[in-house]
C-alpha cells in the first residue's frame, strides 16, 4: 500500500499525497483521513508522527484488536485491517460517510426526538460493547458519529478502551486521568474509592444526551480539579429547567434521585416508549 505524507492542515493535503486521501481531522495524538480506495469508502486513523512511541503503538495496536472483537456489530464502526504507512501503522476504518455529533452541534441543535433516536442507538451499541466485556471509557459527542442523510449512528475511538470487567484506580492526577475529563465519571478519577466498571460508560452517555438536549454541558470550568469536585458533589440543573419543552421523563434520565448525572442501564425500552408518546 503506498505511504500517506502528512499535512500541516486540515483539507490542505499536500502534492504528495495520494490524491483519494483526505485528512478530516488533526487532534491531540492522531490524524483522521477519508479516502476511497478500490471503490471502498475508508477511514484511516494514524499516530501523529510526535506520538509514536512504544507504549502508544501498543495502545493504538489494542484499539485495533477491541475494534476487532465488535465487527459486525451494527453500532460499531467496523475496522478493515491495519495498514503499514512510511511513517507509522493506520487503522483501516469503514466509512459510513458520518460527522462527528460534535460537529454537528457545531452547526446547528438536536431536536428532542432526534437526541432520543440517537440515544437508542448509543444504547444499543454500548450493550453490544459492554456484552463483549469492554468498556469503553471515551464516550461524548465527538467519539459517536452519525450520517446525517440516513441517521445512521456509530460509536467511534476504543483508543482507551479496555477489556477489564472491573478496574480500581488509585488516585489519578487530573493530568493523566484517560477520558475526556467534562464526560468522566467521579470513579474513574481515583477519588471515590470505588471500583469503575461498565457503568461509567453510562455516565458519559448520560453527559452527551444532556449536551445534546441543553447544548450545554452541566457543569464548565477551565479548573480540572474543580470540574472533578462537581462532578462528584454538586448537582447539575435538571436539563427541563433550561428547556421546559423536555418531558420530565427524560430530563430525570440525566439526573438520578440523588442528583448525580446518569442513564438507566436499560434506556432503550424506556425511550423508545417515551417517542412513541411524543406528540411530534
Ligand atoms: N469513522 C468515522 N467517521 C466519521 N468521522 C470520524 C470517524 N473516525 C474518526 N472520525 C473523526 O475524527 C475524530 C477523531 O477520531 P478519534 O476519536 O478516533 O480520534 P482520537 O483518538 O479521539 O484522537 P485525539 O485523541 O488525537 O483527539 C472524530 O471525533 C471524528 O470527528
Ligand atoms: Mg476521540
Amino acid at each position: 500500500m503506498s505511504a500517506l505524507s502528512l499535512p500541516s492542515r486540515p483539507n490542505t493535503p499536500p502534492a504528495s499525497e495520494p490524491p483519494e486521501s483526505e485528512l478530516i481531522y488533526e487532534g491531540k495524538e492522531s490524524l483522521i483521513y477519508r479516502r476511497v480506495r478500490g471503490g471502498r469508502k475508508e477511514i484511516l486513523k494514524l499516530l501523529k508522527p510526535a506520538c509514536v512511541t512504544p507504549e502508544r503503538l501498543v495502545r493504538f495496536r489494542q484499539e485495533h484488536e477491541l475494534v476487532g472483537t465488535l465487527s459486525g456489530e451494527p453500532r460499531i464502526v467496523g475496522a478493515y485491517g491495519v495498514e503499514k504507512l512510511e511513517t507509522c501503522p493506520a487503522i483501516v476504518f469503514e466509512d459510513c460517510g458520518a460527522q462527528s455529533l460534535k460537529q454537528i452541534l457545531d452547526v446547528r441543535t438536536f431536536g428532542l426526538v432526534e437526541t432520543l433516536t440517537v440515544a437508542v442507538a448509543v444504547a444499543e451499541g454500548l450493550g453490544a460493547i459492554h456484552a463483549a466485556r469492554v468498556i469503553h471509557k471515551d464516550i461524548n459527542l465527538a467519539n459517536i458519529v452519525m450520517n446525517r442523510e440516513t441517521g445512521l449512528v456509530k460509536i467511534i475511538d476504543f483508543g482507551i478502551a479496555n477489556r477489564m470487567p472491573r478496574e480500581n484506580l488509585g488516585l489519578v492526577s487530573p493530568r493523566v486521568l484517560q477520558g475526556t475529563l467534562a464526560y468522566i465519571l467521579p470513579e474513574q478519577t481515583g477519588r471515590m474509592n470505588r471500583v469503575v466498571d461498565y457503568r461509567s460508560d453510562f455516565y458519559s452517555f448520560g453527559v452527551t444526551l444532556y449536551q445534546m438536549l441543553t447544548g450545554a454541558l452541566p457543569f464548565t470550568t477551565n479548573d480540572a480539579l474543580e470540574l472533578i469536585h462537581w462532578h462528584i458533589a454538586k448537582q447539575p440543573t435538571p436539563p427541563c429547567h433550561a428547556m421546559p419543552e423536555i418531558p420530565e421523563v427524560v430530563s430525570a434520565g440525566r439526573v438520578n434521585s440523588r442528583g448525580r448525572l446518569a442513564v438507566r442501564q436499560t434506556p432503550v425500552v424506556e425511550t423508545n416508549r417515551t417517542i412513541a408518546s411524543h406528540p411530534w
